[in-house]
């Protein structure tokens, strides 16, 4: 008889053993792909845009608690190169969501000393979402606290595409030659270039894939995947998701 094939959980996490959270050892970046949205809406009868209304209503919580711990980076996936192939009334609605999200939370993030910034293609956002998002930019650039990195039209191919670009353009104008393209020029020309690459990667809703999210910078990330889909995830699976990260040996290729 064949061996129950273990999934992609580790043994601990199988077993369940989730010790608490340890406030010495908290992922400095954590990054979120947000997903299930439709999922959740397609379950209760309802239109998908509900699901990403549900979905914007838990991003605050999280945001709170990752600063709470002491988080130093939350990264969200929010809309990818790849959501412009949606029917237009979805993708209308989500362009809508950083203005609704921002009209609302911009004045705790302030006062939660929140800095937020953008990780995307601008040119090709609508001129009212790249507003909202600047608005909050601007009004939050002197924080020190949590920095809210949001992904919005965000692939990561295109983004080492267009460091490829930049790179390609120093060396025909003579600034550097080929010997000197290190990994460190690279990571210089993303679009993370002042961020430290994530800790840790959690995906909801069961998908167990990248999406064109961040595929440099996740060279030594740990993964941490759940069925539990976006709109239900809480500050509990969040915290989870930290205490699995701290049961885990880093080792970078080491022994
Ligand atoms: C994630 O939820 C939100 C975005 C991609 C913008 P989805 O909309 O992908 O939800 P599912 O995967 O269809 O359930
Ligand atoms: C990834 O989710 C993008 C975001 C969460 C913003 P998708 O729902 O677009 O990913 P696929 O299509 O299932 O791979
Ligand atoms: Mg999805």
């Amino acid at each position: 008889m064949l061996e129950k094939f273990s999934n992609w959980k580790s043994k601990a996490e199988q077993e369940n053993k989730i010790e608490e959270v340890k406030l010495e050892n908290v992922p400095k970046h954590v990054a979120i792909i947000m997903d299930g949205n439709g999922r959740w809406a397609k379950k209760r009868g309802l239109p998908r845009i509900a699901g990403h209304r549900e979905g914007m209503n838990v991003i605050n919580k999280i945001v709170k608690k990752a600063n709470s711990l002491g988080v130093e980076v939350l990264t969200l996936y929010a809309f990818s190169t790849e959501n412009w192939k949606r029917p237009k009334n979805e993708v209308d609605f989500l362009m809508r969501l950083p203005e609704r999200y921002l009209s609302v939370e911009l004045p705790k993030l302030i006062e939660e000393n929140v800095k937020v910034r953008l990780m995307g293609c601008k040119e090709s956002l609508p001129a009212h979402t790249i507003g909202a998002v600047d608005n909050a930019i601007e009004k939050t650039k002197h924080n020190t606290g949590l920095i809210l990195n949001f992904a919005l039209n965000y692939g990561s191919r295109d983004e080492i595409v267009s460091a490829i670009q930049d790179i390609a353009k120093e060396v025909v104008a003579g600034n550097i030659t080929p010997d000197q393209i290190t990994d460190g020029v690279i990571t210089e020309h993303l679009m993370t270039k002042e961020l430290r690459d994530p800790d840790l990667l959690i995906r909801t809703s069961g998908e167990i894939r990248l999406s064109n999210f961040m595929l440099w910078q996740l060279a030594y990330t740990e993964f941490w995947f759940t069925d539990v889909l976006w709109p239900d995830f809480t500050e509990q699976h969040f915290l989870e998701a930290i205490s699995v990260y701290q049961q885990r040996t880093r080792r970078y290729g080491g022994i």
